[in-house]
């Protein structure tokens, strides 16, 4: 594991980056998500890290590193964030709200609530991880190619640290039938968490995005839209299933295509990596 900076830069890029705008209004949405989850990942981490044992200093290790690369990813959702804001300052309340939610997380919720979040989140990231590499070729071939940098380098590094919060958890935590429920509900409340404050986003996006259309134009925008959706959720249950399992083991879950030349590089070039060409 290692750290790799991205080497874009979102100023110019503007909020409709693919030729199939919902795609980009969507995962627009999906952007405030890292900005505000990955420093609380982050702070979760240091006061896990301050409850390990001196012999488990493989797990420090890797808890530090994983903190380094959240950072990151971070900071660059925040700049691609920015120029978001900047063309729809009404989504800057939403996102502040849903910080807020991390800020009293970290207050009133105990620290197991809260690693069994971030384990939930990082488990929940595979589905991205799979979609982005493997089935969306055909929306990253007339999309800019920042935004598919930004992506596949995040969430080539979310492959890459894969079993760093599970670990944790279970160093912390063990893995008897308590701690399975918690990491289960932790999941859940996580994922809906997450995707209810990610959709109320994308909901406002996809209006911006639709007024003025003709019914017809209309209806074109929401059958794009649900060729991205069914495309996003196509590994849903294949996941899950691994999930849900009490002997659900992160660092055997197989890198998508392509995941593997992004993590061989030493930083995140645009463009990042080659896609087969479309017939
Ligand atoms: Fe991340
Ligand atoms: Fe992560």
């Amino acid at each position: 594991m290692k750290v790799r900076a991205l080497e874009a830069d979102f100023t110019e890029i503007g909020p409709r980056w693919a030729e199939n705008r919902e795609f980009a209004q969507l995962y627009n949405a999906a952007s405030i998500c890292p900005a505000y989850l990955e420093p609380f990942l982050v702070k979760v981490m240091i006061e896990a890290r301050k409850r390990l044992r001196p012999d488990q200093s493989v797990i420090d290790e890797q808890i530090r590193l994983f903190n380094l690369q959240e950072m990151q990813h971070c900071k660059q959702h925040m700049a691609f964030n920015k120029m978001l804001f900047a063309h729809y300052p009404e989504i800057e309340p939403m996102a502040k709200a849903y910080e807020a939610d991390y800020n009293r997380f970290l207050k009133t919720r105990s620290l197991q609530a809260n690693v069994a979040y971030c384990e939930g989140f990082e488990a929940m990231s595979a589905i991205p991880t799979t979609c982005f590499f493997e089935d969306f070729d055909e929306l990253w071939a007339g999309a800019d190619p920042r935004a598919e940098a930004l992506w596949k380098w995040h969430l080539a590094e979310e492959y890459e640290h894969r079993e760093v919060v599970h670990s944790v958890y279970t160093a912390l935590y063990g893995r008897g039938p308590v701690a399975y429920f918690v990491r289960i509900y932790g999941f859940f409340f996580a994922t809906a968490h997450i995707l209810s404050n990610i959709n109320k986003i994308g909901k406002y996006l996809l209006a911006r995005e639709r007024e003025g259309m003709t019914a017809e134009q209309l209806a074109a925008s929401k059958a794009r839209e649900k060729q991205v959706t069914k495309l996003a959720s196509k590994h849903f249950f294949r996941h899950l299933r691994a999930i849900l399992s009490p002997w659900y083991d992160p660092a055997k879950r197989q890198p998508p295509r392509g995941v593997s030349e992004v993590l061989a590089r030493d930083n995140a070039p645009v463009p990042i990596v080659t896609r087969p060409a479309l017939a």
